[in-house]
């Protein structure tokens, strides 16, 4: 099952209605002649403020009230006990306060069947922007110069690592959070989706997100993918691997590159944005070496993005 029929059967599921939409009218064959550097010139300038924002770590508040299993028990006097003498009232020091007002109860959580609805819409979207156009031209040129010699071997890329998305499901709903990690989705699965044409397997996705809630998890393996643990994916970062990493903090890039090999394909934060900051002390750990070198070494083209966005603010795609 493709990505889009699963996603088209998630939504049969969800509330949502699609009555109203339509289907995409984009014609494929302007992308295919474009080449990244044309599709650019004809692409607005990233005027987006520069703020990477926190994710937000959603709390599970879904929890059962407690079920009574044993049978009522009748308590009975004890014979000859005395009865108690009843307080009056000036005697009673302590009153019970119970507050008047209870607190709201929290938002429920999201069925992943509700997440892959909004998801549906994100995707269609996206897909038709101008915005994945230039994506898309770019992606071709990677394929051109990394497929180019691999007739007849092995795959260039077999891993597609996703680093930090988000949460679908934020713990106070922002949809601004949620946006930002369905866009973000839409664009990673694409890439994949354009890079699989030329490949012989099937890449494999992993997702590795701390803030993931349990309807994110369910979520992202009912489209076919997997989610591990930190520091599980870092490890899995190679020289055939798409690592996707989209407004990180710099532990998570340092730890993504540990391994030092480049990946085939790098989307993140680029060395233009790096350089800008100033660190009194930098922990060994939290070097970003591999960026530095990328940004000398391979080619770079700044992530495609909507004037006025900053779902993909400061964001470069490297590839050797
Ligand atoms: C600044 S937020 C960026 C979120 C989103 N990509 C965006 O552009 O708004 C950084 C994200 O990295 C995630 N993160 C933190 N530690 C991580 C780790 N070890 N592995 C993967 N993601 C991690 C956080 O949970 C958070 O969602």
């Amino acid at each position: 099952m493709t990505e889009i029929a699963m996603l088209e059967a998630a939504l049969k599921e969800s509330t949502l209605e699609e009555s109203t939409l339509e289907e995409s009218t984009l014609e494929d064959s302007t992308v295919e002649a474009l080449t990244p550097v044309e599709a650019l010139a004809t692409e607005g300038t990233n005027t987006g403020e520069g703020t990477l924002v926190d994710g937000l770590l959603a709390e599970s508040f879904h929890q059962e009230p407690p079920k009574r299993e044993e049978p009522w028990v009748l308590v009975k006097s004890r014979k000859g006990g005395r009865p108690k003498p009843v307080p009056k009232p000036a005697d009673v020091k302590t009153i019970k306060f119970e507050p008047t007002i209870k607190a709201m109860d929290p938002l429920p959580l999201l069925s992943k069947e509700a997440i892959a609805g909004q998801h549906f819409y994100t995707y269609r979207e996206y897909k038709q922007s101008r915005e994945y156009r230039v994506l898309k031209a770019i992606i071709k040129e990677f394929v051109r110069d990394t497929f180019k010699d691999s007739a007849s071997g092995e795959d260039p890329v077999r891993k597609a690592v996703c680093l930090g998305i988000g949460s679908f499901d934020p713990e106070n709903g922002s949809w601004s959070v949620k946006e930002k990690a369905h866009v973000q989705l839409a664009a990673f699965l694409l890439i994949v989706e354009e890079i699989e044409k030329f490949c012989k397997k099937p890449i494999k996705c992993i997702f590795q997100e701390p803030a993931f809630e349990v309807s994110d998890i369910a979520f992202i393996t009912s489209l076919g993918h997997e989610v591990v643990e930190s520091p599980v994916a870092f490890d899995a970062v190679d020289s055939h691997t798409f690592l996707f990493g989209v407004h990180l903090y710099r532990d998570v890039y340092a730890h993504a590159f540990k391994n030092g090999d480049f990946p085939a394909l790098f989307i993140g934060t680029g060395w233009d944005v790096w350089s800008d900051v100033n660190y009194r002390w930098e922990p060994e750990e939290c070097t970003l070496d591999a960026i530095e070198i990328m940004e000398k070494t391979h080619k770079k083209f700044a992530f495609p993005e909507a004037k006025g966005k900053n779902i993909f603010y400061g964001t470069s795609i490297y590839w050797d």
